[in-house]
């Protein structure tokens, strides 16, 4: 018999069924194959002594997908880490083509510009360091954007004002990603008031709440455990 899921779990911690590793590790394996690249950046992250929560390959090849398909010129990222997730969606970019990240540590910031660098990517990806609350409101006050892909992947609890923020930041038809919203299932669970947790939720109610925006959001398994992702598309 499967166990149940523990709702409070947070991502990745445990209850990892090993089918979900299995099954990631065959879809990079067959559709995303070696990388020297990407794994340098991941070994340099180790290296530095960063955490493991990056997104997957193959939630990697998802976001370079979206960007594709959506022919984003320029994106934005909250949350850049070692830089994994900002090398998959820099890789997407056209020539000419432009991406902010923001990170509020600055050691996390150096790792990801080497990891940028190493990847060839340095030419079209700024890595802004500082809390995103006060990085934002810069860069609205420069006119950076309208960006047409944001993706949303830093402190959870904040995820609610970031949404106020991507949508200022973008354009009617930019597409809005949220990672790591649906939470073990916490994201459905009334009695859960864990910081993260509550802030997946105020996400929702305020994405529900929003006319400007149409979205949804996906449950995922795999080798971070249970969560998902939520897209929204900026409304013409
Ligand atoms: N997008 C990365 C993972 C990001 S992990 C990837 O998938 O490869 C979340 C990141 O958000 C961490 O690096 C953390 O330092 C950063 N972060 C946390 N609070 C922040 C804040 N207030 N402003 C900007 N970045 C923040
Ligand atoms: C955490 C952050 C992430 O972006 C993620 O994908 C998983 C975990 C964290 O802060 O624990
Ligand atoms: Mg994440």
């Amino acid at each position: 018999m499967m166990m149940p899921i523990a709702h409070a779990d947070p991502p990745g911690s445990s209850m990892i069924d090993d089918r979900w590793t299995a099954v990631d590790r065959y879809v990079t394996d067959l559709l995303i194959g070696p990388d020297p690249l990407l794994d340098a950046a991941l070994a340099a992250a180790d290296a530095a002594g960063l955490p493991q929560i990056a997104v997957t390959p193959p939630q990697g090849k998802l976001l370079y997908l979206l960007a594709r398909i959506h022919g984003a010129r320029t994106i934005l990222e909250l949350g850049t880490l070692a830089g994994y997730s900002t090398i998959w969606l820099a890789r997407a970019l056209p020539a000419g083509g432009r991406l902010v990240t923001l990170e509020a540590n600055p050691a996390y910031a150096e790792v990801a510009r080497g990891n940028v660098a190493a990847a060839g990517l340095a030419d079209r990806v700024e890595v802004r360091v500082g809390a995103a609350l006060d990085t934002l409101p810069q860069l609205d006050a420069e006119g950076a954007g309208p960006f047409d892909l944001i993706f949303i992947d830093a402190d959870k609890d904040r995820y609610p004002d970031y949404l106020s923020w991507a949508i200022r930041l973008a354009r009617p038809g930019s597409l809005i990603v949220g990672d790591n919203v649906v939470r073990g299932g916490a994201l459905a669970d009334d009695a859960e008031d864990e910081p993260r947790a509550l802030g997946a939720r105020r996400f929702h109610e305020l994405l529900a709440a929003e006319p400007r925006v149409e979205a949804t959001t996906i449950q995922t398994v795999g080798e971070k455990g249970y969560d998902g992702f939520t897209l929204a598309r900026v409304r013409d």
